[in-house]
């Protein structure tokens, strides 16, 4: 079953508009259900619970408040004629899923054309029909009325203005590419420098704030500091080899690190840990067990983060490819379906094995990843459903972090895949370039909802046409890229080829599922040394037991391994590790554990904070230089900024000290030396300071550890990886 993971990030925290919601509904399931009843049925709801006062988006059927003149959450206009429009005949969907076939926004367009429009065009009956064969119960019959490419292509036409999807020109979109081929003229230095001192425990978990004197930025670069052990410097070496075995794909790749990189000093001052014990990640000896065994029968592990604008269906799919392959029962189904009825959220039945919070079932939308297992042919895969909604990108970020591949879930409906690429908050668009940032480059595009276009391959191949100019210009690779048309409500190329006539007609290629298959395997590196940023504690007090959730980033666990804790530096003990819920003696490189310590305080185990092999602790700092992409920002990056610091899965309030250098994109070389601010597409050295201190690694030794992303506002304002740690000279 799917487990939650909450990386913090809540209504209270982000959302307030969502506090006066109230939960109006029992959850504690005694409603009457036949637990015995095994016989699932496609959700049907009749009529969905309507509020006063407010405005139900025909996209994503969220009630927006009266005077909204657009959809919240996904963004879709809200026409005029909504409520004239609403007369029983043109919108409804007697079925599964209301209201979803055009939107208001679809619709006003059509109705400012000069020619008649198709009232109904866009009428859409399901009538489920029930079938005892377990596949052929998820199937509909459909039945459309009216003409669907008139209205198709006054929308095209329509629109051909009106949205801008100029091409991003995301000339870096994956810090990966940018380090890698940064790392030619990057300075030696060192990296972990040993201090011997103690730490205390009482300054160990972060948020610690800082005095707004240190602030002020009297910290002294460290690029004139002589490295610290000079011992590191092969290690350095050996990172540069990287470059040369690099193919430079883009002109942004021909970026080189400015000259004003120095070496980096450790900052973890009284936080190297209690061995005191430091040592190179070069000099690590891997023992026998943590390797992989040649002959270990084992699939290999895919994290599969599912990402897109909000309502594209990334959850309905999720559940339903999980409710194919035998991941959730009929049995859970059902109880799922009948609950979802009951709320009023028929359509949502799917989802709900991914929403497993109230509220998030309560709004009809994902707050927080959402995390479930299923083997393909290949692969192990972990599927991370993120959140789309905008609030929500941090939890998405902090997820989807961890992803080796990644499923684009694409909303077909009219209106619905626009206002996800809308350059002004459009979802499709910044989880994409997101996406690539985390180096994530074998993607999905899973066009979803295709029964709501009547499957119309103009439809599909009009969005593939425009999306692949924007994943081009993300640095995306054609031959990296698979388009699959599919429909998650009606169980159409998931896991098995189309049944409708109308896919069948003109797709040739494979199911979602075959398409899964065909992602390489990710590399992993077993044979560094253990590092697993923390991005969940689950605590059992009464059983005096903590656990540490998150991604194995590289090395090898087993019982009675010793680890560290950072930030406070204590060491632990791995009493018992479960992988995919499932207890288990060793976890390696790529894997997602629950690591259950003892021999520890439970409150130095913190979401945000890493476990590191004893002898080969990161940094933890509040001060860093980075190198970073202005994405497109409408407010320029001026010293003194504030902005959100977002890294692996911790967050933290960042000040922008000092702007070092602006970058040219295509050579690298520094073109302005401390400029005043920063715009849109521009490549940059920046000094930043943080509130708090955080675990971090320069990207050449871990990359993630050392990816970074600002927000500002809501958004994604820039892409970067972390080049130095640096000191403050406090003396
Ligand atoms: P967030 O997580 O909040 O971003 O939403 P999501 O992308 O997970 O969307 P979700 O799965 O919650 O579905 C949103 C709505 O789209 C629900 O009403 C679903 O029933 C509907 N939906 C999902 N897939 C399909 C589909 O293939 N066809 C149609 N017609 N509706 C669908
Ligand atoms: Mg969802």
């Amino acid at each position: 079953m799917p487990r939650k993971v909450s990386y913090g990030v809540d209504f209270d925290e982000e959302y307030d508009a969502y506090d006066d919601y109230h939960d109006d509904y029992d959850y504690n399931h005694g409603n009457g259900i036949d637990e015995n009843e095994t016989a699932w049925e496609p959700p049907v709801t009749k009529e969905e619970i309507v509020y006063q006062n407010v405005w139900r988006c025909p996209i994503c059927t969220y009630d927006n408040d009266e005077y909204m003149s657009s959809c919240d959450i996904c963004g879709v206009l809200r026409n005029p004629l909504i409520k004239s429009s609403n007369n029983g005949q043109s919108s409804t969907v007697d079925g599964i899923c209301t209201n979803f076939g055009a939107s208001m926004m679809a619709k006003s367009l059509f109705t400012s054309l000069p020619y008649e429009s198709p009232r109904g065009g866009v009428t859409v009956n399901f009538q489920p029909q029930k079938d005892d064969s377990s596949r052929k119960e998820d199937t509909f019959s459909l039945h459309v009325h009216g003409k669907f490419h008139d209205l198709h292509n006054a929308i095209i036409s329509e629109k051909s203005y009106k949205v801008n999807i100029a091409p991003f020109k995301f000339d870096t979109p994956s810090p990966d590419d940018v380090v890698s081929l940064g790392l030619k003229s990057y300075k030696l230095g060192s990296k972990v420098v040993p201090n011997l001192e103690k730490p205390s425990t009482s300054d160990a978990p972060s948020n610690k704030k800082i005095e707004n004197a240190n602030l002020k930025s009297n910290a002294k670069s460290s690029n004139k500091s002589p490295p610290l052990i000079s011992k590191d410097k092969p290690q350095h070496m050996e990172n540069n080899n990287m470059t040369q075995t690099h193919k430079i794909s883009s002109e942004f790749n021909n970026m080189t690190m400015s000259a004003e990189s120095g070496t980096s000093k450790i900052a973890n001052k009284g936080k190297m840990g209690k061995t005191g014990i430091t040592a190179s990640r070069s000099q690590y000896k891997p023992e026998k067990w943590m390797l992989l065994d040649e002959g270990e029968d084992r699939l290999s592990q895919l994290n599969l983060a599912i990402v897109g604008h909000v309502d594209s269906g990334k959850s309905t799919l999720s559940g339903r490819l999980l409710h194919l392959l035998g991941q959730i029962s009929q049995k859970q189904m059902h109880k799922f379906e009948k609950e979802a009825k009951l709320q009023g959220k028929g359509s949502f039945a799917y989802a709900w094995a991914l929403d497993e919070s109230a509220e998030e079932r309560e709004r009809g939308i994902t707050m927080t990843v959402g995390v479930a297992f299923f083997n393909s042919k290949k692969h192990h895969v972990v599927v991370l459903d993120s959140p789309g909604h905008k609030d929500f990108v941090p939890n998405m970020i902090s997820g989807a972090t961890q992803a080796d591949a990644a499923i684009l879930v694409i909303d077909a409906s009219l209106g619905a895949f626009e206002a996800g690429i809308d350059s002004a908050g459009g979802q499709t668009r910044e989880h994409a370039q997101l996406i690539r940032s985390f180096g994530v480059d074998q993607i999905i595009v899973s066009v979803n909802k295709m029964d709501a276009v009547q499957y119309s391959k103009e439809r599909f191949d009009n969005i593939k046409l425009q999306l692949g100019v924007f994943l081009r210009s993300c640095n995306f690779k054609d031959s990296n890229v698979t388009w699959v048309p599919l429909s998650a409500m009606e169980n159409q190329n998931l896991v098995a080829p189309p049944s409708d006539a109308r896919l069948l007609s003109w797709y040739k290629g494979g199911s979602l599922l075959e398409a899964i298959d065909a992602f390489q395997p990710p590399a992993r590196e077993y044979s560094k040394p253990l590092l697993m940023p923390i991005c969940d504690v689950i605590k059992l007090p009464s059983q005096g037991q903590v656990s540490a959730c998150g991604k194995l980033e590289s090395g090898a666990l087993r019982n009675g391994t010793k680890v560290m804790i950072l930030p406070s530096g204590d060491i632990g003990t791995v009493r018992s590790l479960e992988r995919d819920s499932q207890a288990c003696s060793i976890a390696r490189a790529g894997d997602n554990v629950a690591v259950t310590l003892q021999n520890i305080d439970a409150n130095v185990v913190i979401s945000g904070g890493v476990l590191c092999h004893p002898d080969f602790p990161v940094s933890v700092t509040n001060h860093l230089e980075l190198k970073i992409l202005v994405l497109d920002v409408q407010t320029p990056v001026l010293i003194g900024s504030q902005l959100e610091f977002h890294i692996h899965h911790a967050k933290e309030v960042a000040r922008v000290s000092k702007i070092v250098s602006l970058l040219d994109a295509k050579t690298g070389k520094v073109t302005k030396k401390s400029p005043r601010c920063l715009l849109s597409k521009q490549t940059a050295v920046v000094e930043v300071m943080l509130q708090g201190e955080v675990c971090v690694d320069e990207f050449s030794s871990s990359r993630a550890l050392g990816r970074v992303f600002l927000r500002s506002s809501g958004t994604t304002v820039a892409v970067g990886v972390v080049t130095r740690v640096i000191v403050d000279d406090q003396s």
